[in-house]
């Protein structure tokens, strides 16, 4: 049996969806353990593109069971489009679907309050659907659970507990708030479609185990927006690390055989917050367009920048990652010489530490690399790549000291080099 996790090694967008995608066409199971409707992923099939919030990236693969499980906020609404979308398209999807009644529901409102607050003073950049408020609401105990608003005899009560503790701070910032008869109004025939998929997450990933099933894990948004180990508070409001699989699903940690980190050959961030090797002006414009760095959920244009080593390394140590996938290598083309952050210069003292908790004194200190001018897009092979190209990625994987299973030269599933299998490890 192998249970994979697979985490952003950056502040999201790494390409997750493309790499869950893959292994997915080996695996029983994908599981989703935290965040909502905040993701994004973009997969790209027969030249289709399809954009998924919810629902795990390896929903493609009609085999495997996806599990959206108890870490998770969910929007209902935005669950229900999803399903109807794909299955559209022809893709069952609500056979094979298991949705934990422990995961909390963002309502309409809560979107609402998150985008008012974003708009003041305070505003960390949040993509708007109301993760935050729900977050909180669940810390608060206030929360909704997907269980409780399924089930029409607690409906009622419970919009009735979450909704009016907000009524103050929603006129101070200018949101309306239904009443609780409203919210049951919208939910209940969303409820009424939802209601079969309920399932235990925790039982149903046990059992998979014990069948000897191939288990992947899909982790939402990216390591340094961990909501404990990323750059706070520019952060998400879940634990997006890998031991947040563990007790966003009720799986235990010697469960776990191998946790693989995605990052791009360079690095990108959406929202506010410290970024380090951060490319200001046309040299960061020119890599956005390259590389076609447009939110996902929000169309907000990415910033971008260099590689960052510390960074790296600090994400390798607090997931245990085994294993690296580097994508967007392709993108690199052109560059004569590529800089890349392998130290911080922190109050005239060198460090290879992320100095994470004082990154606004913190300068980068940067090493060139030899560049390449060849299309990597149609490579397979190691071999097939410039010897620069493979010299940059050997420099990655000895700096980080994490072998690379994978490198993705092009946003389609055969625009991939494999290096060993992840579900495997390194021989
Ligand atoms: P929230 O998760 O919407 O509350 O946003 C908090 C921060 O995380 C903001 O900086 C967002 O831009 C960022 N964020 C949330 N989800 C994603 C994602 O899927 N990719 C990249 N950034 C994200």
């Amino acid at each position: 049996m192998t249970a994979i996790i697979v985490v952003g090694a950056q502040w999201g967008d790494e390409g997750k969806g493309k790499i869950v995608d893959l292994l997915a066409e080996n695996a029983d199971m994908v599981v989703r353990y935290g965040g909502g409707a905040n993701a994004g992923h973009t997969l790209k099939v027969n030249g289709q593109k399809i954009v998924t919030h919810l629902l795990p990236s390896g929903v493609l693969h009609p085999r495997a069971t996806c599990v959206l499980a108890s870490g998770m906020v969910i929007d209902l609404a935005i669950l229900l489009a999803e399903v109807r979308e794909l299955e559209a398209r022809g893709l069952s999807v609500r056979e094979r679907m298991v949705l934990s009644p422990r995961a909390h529901v963002t309502l309409p409102f809560q979107a609402a309050i998150d985008r008012a607050a974003n708009a003041g003073p305070q505003s960390i950049g949040t993509t708007g659907r109301g993760i935050g408020p729900t977050y909180s609401d669940k810390a608060a105990r206030i929360g909704a659970r997907v269980g409780d608003l399924l089930d029409p005899t607690r409906c009622e009560r419970v919009l009735e507990q979450l909704i009016e503790p907000w009524r103050t701070r929603a006129r101070a910032i200018g949101a309306t708030l239904p009443t609780a008869e409203e919210a049951m109004a919208y939910i209940t025939p969303i409820a009424d479609e939802l209601r079969p998929m309920l399932g235990d997450a925790s039982i149903a990933v046990d059992r998979a185990l014990k069948r000897n099933d191939r288990v992947v894990f899909e982790g939402a948004q990216g390591t340094l927006l961990d909501l404990d180990h990323g750059t706070y508070p520019f952060v998400t409001s879940s634990n997006t690390v890998a031991g947040g699989a563990c007790t966003g699903v009720g799986v235990g940690p010697t469960q776990i055989h191998r946790v693989v980190g995605i990052t791009k050959a360079y690095c990108t961030r959406v929202g506010h917050g410290p970024f380090p090797t951060e490319l200001v002006g046309s040299a960061g414009d020119s890599l956005r367009e390259a590389g076609e760095e447009y939110g996902a959920t929000t169309g907000r244009p990415r910033r971008c920048g260099w590689l960052d080593l510390p960074a790296l390394r600090y994400v390798a140590r607090v997931n245990g990652l085994t294993d690296l996938v580097v994508t967007k290598l392709d993108i690199l083309t052109g560059y004569k010489l590529i800089p890349v952050c392998v130290g911080y210069t922190v109050h005239g003292e060198f460090t290879e530490e992320f100095p994470i908790d004082s990154l606004d004194e913190a300068s980068p200190v940067y090493e060139d690399f030899a560049g390449w001018t060849e299309d990597l897009t149609g490579a397979r092979t190691m071999a097939d790549l410039p010897e620069t190209a493979q010299d940059y990625l050997r420099m990655i994987e000895a700096r980080v000291g994490v072998p690379i299973a994978m490198v993705s030269v092009g946003a389609d599933r055969a625009q991939t080099v494999a290096c060993h299998d992840v579900f495997a490890g390194r021989s």
